[in-house]
């Protein structure tokens, strides 16, 4: 299990309930923060789901799981990834903590025995999104960002808003322009770049 590789993190028995057992190891291992912003990117996930038809619990438990992966250190991230024979692009080798996506997977599977295909592929793109993104993939990839981890309100909040009354790839398009256009990526990952060529030619 992904978690014995870490001899800092601390568990416990889990109960069964995902939202207590997700609150639990996040607050033992001193991530309070995080599990505030997971609870409301479940919460605003439960509420794309009713415009876009999507499974409520799927989009729940997906946001609840996509950053459980904050409690590894991000320079364990990249050590782990190599010791696990995981292909690494340029930018998660620049950039580890942008492997928490893949990881929070990891733990999904590992940890909360998490097998439902959707809410494992939305986790693991959640902060880079992919080309032909389903449903599931681009309503968590825009709950994390209206429901940010950072304070107040996100600068491309109305925006992105907005556009999700046009569709998910309008929303999914215009987060990714905002960022581009405000020179705000630090690396493209490789998935970015084919989503957002994609979604670019698709408008
Ligand atoms: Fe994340
Ligand atoms: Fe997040």
């Amino acid at each position: 299990m992904i978690f014995d590789n870490f001899s800092y993190i601390k568990t416990e028995p889990l109960s069964g309930d995902i939202r207590t057992d997700v609150k639990n190891i996040l607050l033992i291992n001193g991530k309070s923060k995080t599990y505030i912003h997971v609870a409301n990117v479940a919460d605003r996930n439960a509420l794309i789901s009713k415009t876009y038809d999507l499974d409520h619990d799927k989009c729940v438990i997906a946001g609840l799981l996509h950053d459980i992966s904050a409690i590894i250190k991000p320079e364990d991230m990249l050590k782990y990834a190599y010791e696990n024979r995981l292909d690494v692009c340029e930018a998660e080798r620049k950039y580890p903590f942008l492997l928490h996506q893949r990881l929070s997977k990891i733990c999904a599977v590992e940890y909360f025995n998490i097998s439902d295909e959707e809410i494992l592929l939305a986790i693991e793109c959640h902060t880079t999104l992919k080309k032909c993104p389903t449903k599931y993939e681009m309503s968590l990839f825009i709950a994390d960002k209206l429901a940010w981890d950072r304070e107040g309100i996100p600068p491309f909040y109305e925006e992105v808003n907005a556009a999700l009354d046009i569709s998910l790839e309008a929303a999914c398009y215009k987060y990714m322009e905002y960022m581009v256009d405000n020179d705000m990526i630090l690396c493209p990952h490789d998935n970015w770049i084919e989503a957002y060529e994609q979604l670019k030619n698709m408008r």
